[in-house]
Order: structure tokens, then C-alpha cells, then sequence
């Protein structure tokens, strides 16, 4: 399976702080945000990442992370968004890179504790279909929001402002190669872009979509208030784990 993180995106909820560079690349506590989505990868067992970034600081990771040395890779693909297309727009660049295999797909701002290897080996043996990861959360209205109906997922709402349950969708995302044919479908959303969303309610229509809890704590860092809370979180992880 192949790993693909989207940065792209003009971070605008973090506005000013990302007037001068891409919102990947500010600290989470000690490390750039893109450190963790990519670290998060590489213990699933991917070793064949792509970055997908945009904007002016795209050469910025590059530089940052070069051929993956610090994550024991001998080598990091690099794919450029132009404009804002969305997260599903930003994938649809990955279809070369994937070359008919599986992927994962981590959003860039997607911090989580612990492994997702369970999830990811369980994807590996998935005869076909996707799998997403839901995350028992208090503000569901700021995600995706599965509806379970059993063992299956109903369908998922982005951002309701009834949510139907309190399971959050995370940015952590298992698919087979007909993705790229879902995302050729979209049409864009009342905010003008492609949502991730619609590619996974056409999973579940064909019933296709399997799931697994995310085990540990999982946040966004694509406001103030997540910034914040995912780097104390990452701290008090770390404090934790050296007592
Ligand atoms: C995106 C997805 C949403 C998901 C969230 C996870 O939202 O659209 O379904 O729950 O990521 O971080 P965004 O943060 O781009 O608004």
C-alpha cells in the first residue's frame, strides 16, 4: 500500500499565521505539523509516500524533508496543487503515483497517538473497497459524521449541524484504485470544492466502505484551538511516555 499526504490549502482559518508560509509547516510542540501525518505512514508500514503541496512555500518541503532520511526512506514523491480544489481534487493528483495499487491517505493537519497498523493491515487483506477510521468525538459538527446502522456505515454527513451520532470521520483514509474513477464523478460542494465526503458516501452506496475505531486521541490542527490543543496533547503524550 502507498501512503499520500495532502498539504495543499491556503490554511485561512489560521490567518495570519499562514499569510507567510503553509500551515503544514508550523510547529506542532517540537516538530513541523507535515512530521506527524508522514511519521503516522511510516509505522502503518508505507514506505512509498507522496506529498501533495501547493501554494508559494511548496519548495519549502523539500527542503524540510527531502528524500526522507529522518523517517528511514530512501525516497518521498512531491506532487503540486494549483488553486483550491479541495481535499478530493488534491488526491486526484496522486492517481500516477498510486499506479493501480492501494493507498492511504493522511490529511496533513491529522495528528493522532498511537498506530494505525491494525487498521492498515486489515485494509491490506480487504479484497476491494475502502476503509475509514471514526473517532468518538464532542463537536461532531465541525467533521464528518458517520452514521452506523449495525456493523455498516449508513452514510456520512460533512459537517452537519445536526449531527447523527458522535463518531467523526478522521482524515485517515484507505482506498482501492477505483477512487480515482469516484473522484471524476464529483461535482463541487456549497463551499467550492470536491469533498472527500462524496468519495466515501460512494463507497458506502456500493457497499463497499468498511471502518475501525481510532484507538488513542486525534486531533485537527487547522484552527487556533486545535493548534493549540495538538501540540498539548503531543507534549503531554511525550511527558507521559518518559515518565
Ligand atoms: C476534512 C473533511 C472532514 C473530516 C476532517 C478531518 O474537513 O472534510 O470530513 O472529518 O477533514 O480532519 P476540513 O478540516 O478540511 O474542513
Amino acid at each position: 500500500m502507498k501512503g499520500i499526504v495532502l498539504a495543499g490549502g491556503t490554511g485561512s482559518r489560521l490567518f495570519p499565521l499562514t499569510k507567510i508560509t503553509n500551515k503544514h509547516l508550523l510547529p506542532i510542540y517540537d516538530k513541523p505539523m507535515i512530521y506527524y501525518p508522514i511519521q503516522t505512514l511510516v509505522d502503518a508500514g508505507v514506505e512509498s509516500i507522496m506529498v501533495v503541496t501547493g501554494g508559494r512555500n511548496s519548495g519549502d518541503f523539500l527542503r524540510l524533508l527531502a528524500n526522507g532520511k529522518n523517517f528511514g526512506l530512501k525516497h518521498i514523491d512531491y506532487t503540486y496543487q494549483e488553486g483550491e480544489g479541495g481535499i478530493a481534487d488534491a488526491l486526484a493528483l496522486a492517481e500516477h503515483f498510486a499506479d493501480g495499487q492501494k493507498i492511504c491517505v493522511v490529511l496533513g493537519d491529522n495528528i493522532i497517538e498511537q498506530s494505525i497498523r491494525g487498521a492498515a493491515d486489515a485494509f491490506r487483506k480487504q479484497p476491494k473497497g475502502a476503509r475509514i477510521l471514526l473517532k468518538e468525538v464532542t463537536d461532531a459538527e465541525r467533521f464528518g459524521v458517520a452514521e452506523l446502522n449495525g456493523d455498516r456505515i449508513a452514510g456520512i454527513e460533512e459537517k452537519p449541524a445536526h449531527p447523527k451520532s458522535n463518531l467523526a470521520v478522521t482524515g485517515i483514509y484507505m482506498y482501492d484504485e477505483t477512487v480515482f474513477d469516484k473522484v471524476r464523478t464529483l461535482v463541487p460542494s456549497g463551499r467550492g470544492e470536491l469533498e472527500i465526503t462524496d468519495v466515501n458516501n460512494a463507497y458506502i452506496r456500493e457497499g463497499s466502505m468498511t471502518f475501525s475505531f481510532l484507538d488513542g486521541w486525534w486531533t485537527d490542527a487547522g484552527t487556533f484551538d486545535s493548534l493549540l490543543r495538538a501540540a498539548n496533547l503531543v507534549a503531554q503524550t511525550r511527558r507521559d511516555r518518559l515518565e
